[in-house]
Parts: C-alpha cells; sequence; structure tokens
C-alpha cells in the first residue's frame, strides 16, 4: 500500500458512497507547507479516509496530527488505512462535528489543515483561537465559498492579521497576531 494507491481508493470510495469525501487534489501544497514552516503540531478537519493525514504523517519525522471527522464509517476506514501505511502512532482522531469538537480542544497547533466542506466564518473564529502566532491556517475548498466563505476569505486577506497566499482553490494564511 502506497499513499497514491490511498488517493485511488479514497476517489472510489467518494463515488461508490456518494459522499463528499473526494481527496485533496493538492497535496504538494500541504508538503511544500510542511517542508517551510515545519509544524509539530497539526490540527485537520476533515479525515475522510486518512489520505491527507497520511502524507503529512509521512512527509515529516517528529510530526502529530489530530484530526476530526463527524462521519465514522470514515474513520473507520482510515484507521485500517493509517495502520496500512504504518503513520497510527503519529496521528489521533476526534469523531463528530468540528464546530463542536474544536471549542473542546485544549492545545495550540503550528498548522490547521480545513478540508470539510465550505469553509465557514464561525470555524475560522475558533481556527484563530488555535493557532498560535506564526502558525499557519492552510483552508481548502475555496470553490465552494458561499456569501460567508466570502466573508472567510475576506478576513484572511487583513494583512495586519494574516500573511495570506492563495494557490488553486487553497488559501495559506500566516497568523500574524
Ligand atoms: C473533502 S473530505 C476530506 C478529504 C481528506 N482531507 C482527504 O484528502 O482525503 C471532507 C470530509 O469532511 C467531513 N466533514 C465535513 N464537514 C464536517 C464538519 N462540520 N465536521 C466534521 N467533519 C466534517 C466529511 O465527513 C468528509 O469526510
Ligand atoms: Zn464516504
Amino acid at each position: 500500500m502506497t499513499i497514491q494507491d490511498l488517493f485511488s481508493l479514497s476517489v472510489i470510495h467518494q463515488q461508490e458512497h456518494g459522499c463528499g469525501g473526494h481527496p485533496y487534489q493538492n497535496g504538494e501544497i500541504l508538503i511544500d507547507v510542511i517542508e517551510k514552516y515545519s509544524p509539530l503540531r497539526v490540527l485537520e478537519v476533515g479525515t475522510a479516509l486518512g489520505y491527507t493525514s497520511s502524507l503529512m504523517a509521512l512527509s515529516r519525522e517528529n510530526i502529530f496530527i489530530e484530526t476530526i471527522d463527524q462521519d465514522a464509517t470514515h474513520l473507520e476506514k482510515a484507521r485500517k488505512y493509517w495502520s496500512d501505511l504504518n503513520v497510527s502512532h503519529k496521528i489521533d482522531e476526534h469523531e463528530g462535528k468540528a464546530e463542536e469538537i474544536l471549542p473542546t480542544l485544549i492545545d495550540k497547533y503550528d498548522l490547521i489543515f480545513f478540508d470539510g466542506y465550505t469553509p465557514q466564518l464561525k470555524l475560522l473564529d475558533l481556527f484563530e483561537m488555535l493557532l498560535k502566532k506564526d502558525g499557519v491556517l492552510v483552508t481548502a475548498n475555496l470553490y465552494l465559498s458561499d456569501e460567508k466563505g466570502g466573508r472567510y476569505v475576506s478576513r484572511l486577506k487583513n494583512a495586519s492579521q494574516w500573511k495570506t497566499t492563495f494557490v488553486a482553490d487553497t488559501a495559506i494564511a500566516q497568523k500574524l497576531f
């Protein structure tokens, strides 16, 4: 089993399950961010079958990832693939809705990767609280943005608070405050 196999299995799963669990298309962006910022503590929203959590776990030796998903069937499959890829010891899971789990988290993170569905303004407030100063928020799925998603992006364009670049459908925002 390779990480590319897991990407392919995730595509097949998404088609068969008819869910929104398509794997992130721009894995090289995540790898570049990890090389540039060397995060140790990572929080992910949107595990699906574990493709991006595995990719991040494989890309740096002493990285640790907490990942959240509301779909128990996704997490069950992800656990198997983490084991197949020998990254289980670097990943912890939270089952439930991000909006309910994020307020219960105590630690601060170097990197937050949002790959739930539409970026939501109410989650951005929580990401701001959970991200260390100089930490990085990577937000996927900007093409899904509704009006509130537009306000999410507007906030990330506030240059006194965030240093943000956009690549494909993804925002890479370093928290300056
Ligand atoms: C696009 S997929 C994630 C893909 C994954 N990052 C990968 O690259 O394989 C979105 C996932 O987010 C989960 N999700 C969507 N909204 C959520 C929410 N509000 N709270 C928790 N999980 C959510 C869905 O169940 C789905 O598994
Ligand atoms: Zn699914």
